[in-house]
């Protein structure tokens, strides 16, 4: 299987790592229950590539890609492999029931994963995945090959070993920014050198896999897009090794927020996204910073007076992205010290309470020393307020 941007080619794949590279980090490990919960939501969510765990790693990673592959449908799913025979074997076993089944085998290039870990040479490291290549497709009609580190890899023998792995039958090439060292025009430039070299394979998909190490991740994996790349690798939350992956929320919506830019689009049904982040949330007890893009608390909250008088004229004043886009209700103006008599009138009305004269302006006066308090204002705060300014000052009827 080609992928679907065979069919469109300003098709994204969106290839969700949540179980895998997401689960392996310290802090977000899932029993098997959990990642079937969590892969039920992803398949909701409607990513292609669902990256269940690495069969070989454990008994309970090989039951968890059985189980999530073998109970839940639509995505195709994958196990990762290293280029080991014994690997590639048992990633079969655990996908047999998948419909829709890829392999992932990876293996370092980097000059400094081959000498220090591998302790082999560039022939031998070519030589091997091209060996996995070829008997992974004995197996599988869908292989990825990652080469792991690729970007700290010589541009030449990153080249040979994509032209290799894709003659030897790899469908999708993923170039890992496994270090997250990369850099937005850096990477565009890898990945527009390999789509050259590759291009007498024209099924083959080449897929972006970005670490956050330097904050880029989301920006590398779109200029990898820009440069051609039809596969993101993606975990919700951004959660992955160390400072995480590419954040599945961002890219999704930063593809569809800027399509006049990319115009590329992918088959996610956004307005699950706050969901899914909320239920990883929970799952693995590890809560999302409230200023998190696209699903953090404040993403769609507006406290400053400025911003909720132009929010209160026309959203589009402060907001790129419409929440129930991503799954929220609507925007929250939060009422705290920042707020404007503006808001803090609408919102009294909102509440049943028009305010004129001296009420609304001794309310403002109250409201402001109780918020240098308390910091944000709930409806039950500013109706105690109200009731206070209305009794001394007259001055409200009914909204
Ligand atoms: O970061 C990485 O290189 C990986 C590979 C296994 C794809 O996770
Ligand atoms: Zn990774």
């Amino acid at each position: 299987m080609h992928g679907l941007a065979d069919r469109d080619p300003n098709r994204v794949i969106v290839f969700d790592t949540t179980l895998r590279d997401g689960e392996q980090a310290p802090g977000f490990s899932m029993s098997v229950e959990a990642k079937l919960t969590m892969a039920r939501a992803l398949a909701a969510l409607g990513v292609d590539v669902i990256e269940a765990g690495f069969a070989a790693a454990s008994p309970g990673d090989a039951e968890a890609v059985r189980r999530v592959a073998g109970e839940i449908e639509g995505p195709i799913f994958c196990s990762l492999s290293r280029a080991e025979e014994s690997d590639i074997r048992a990633a079969y076993g655990a996908l047999q029931s998948a419909p829709k089944r890829r392999l992932h085998i990876f293996l370092s290039t980097s000059p400094i994963h081959r000498a220090a870990k591998l302790e082999m040479s560039a022939d031998e490291v070519l030589e091997k995945a091209v060996r996995a290549v070829s008997f992974a497709r004995t197996l599988f009609d869908d292989v990825e090959f990652s080469a792991e580190d690729a970007i700290r890899t010589e541009p030449a023998f990153l080249a040979e070993v994509m032209e290799a792995v894709a003659a030897a039958g790899a469908t999708t090439l993923n170039i890992p920014d496994t270090v997250g060292y990369s850099t937005p025009s850096e990477i565009g430039r890898i990945f527009a050198g390999i789509k050259r070299r590759v291009a007498r394979f024209p099924g083959v998909i080449l897929s972006a896999h970005c670490h956050n190490d330097l904050g880029m991740a989301v920006a590398n994996t779109l200029s990898a897009v820009a440069a051609g790349a039809r596969q993101v690798e993606v975990a919700v939350n951004g959660i992955g090794e160390r400072a995480g992956n590419c954040a599945l929320e961002e890219v999704v919506m930063a593809l569809r927020t800027r399509g006049d830019l990319f115009g590329v689009h992918t088959g996610v049904d956004t307005t699950k996204l706050v969901s899914a982040s909320r239920l990883l949330s929970a799952l693995t007890r590890s809560p999302v910073v409230r200023n998190k893009a696209i699903v953090g608390a404040n993403a769609f909250a507006h406290e400053a007076g400025i911003h909720q008088h132009g929010m209160l004229a026309d959203a589009r004043t402060y907001e790129i992205m419409r929440p129930q886009d991503v799954g929220f209700d609507g925007t929250r103006l939060v009422l705290g010290k920042h707020s404007g008599r503006h808001a803090i009138a609408k919102r009294a009305e909102a509440l049943g309470y028009a305010l004129t004269g001296n009420a609304l302006g001794h309310l403002f006066a109250n409201f402001k020393r109780r918020a240098d308090e308390i910091g944000e204002i709930d409806d039950a705060e500013l109706i105690a307020l109200i009731l206070a300014a209305t009794a001394d000052h007259g001055g409200v009827h009914a909204a």
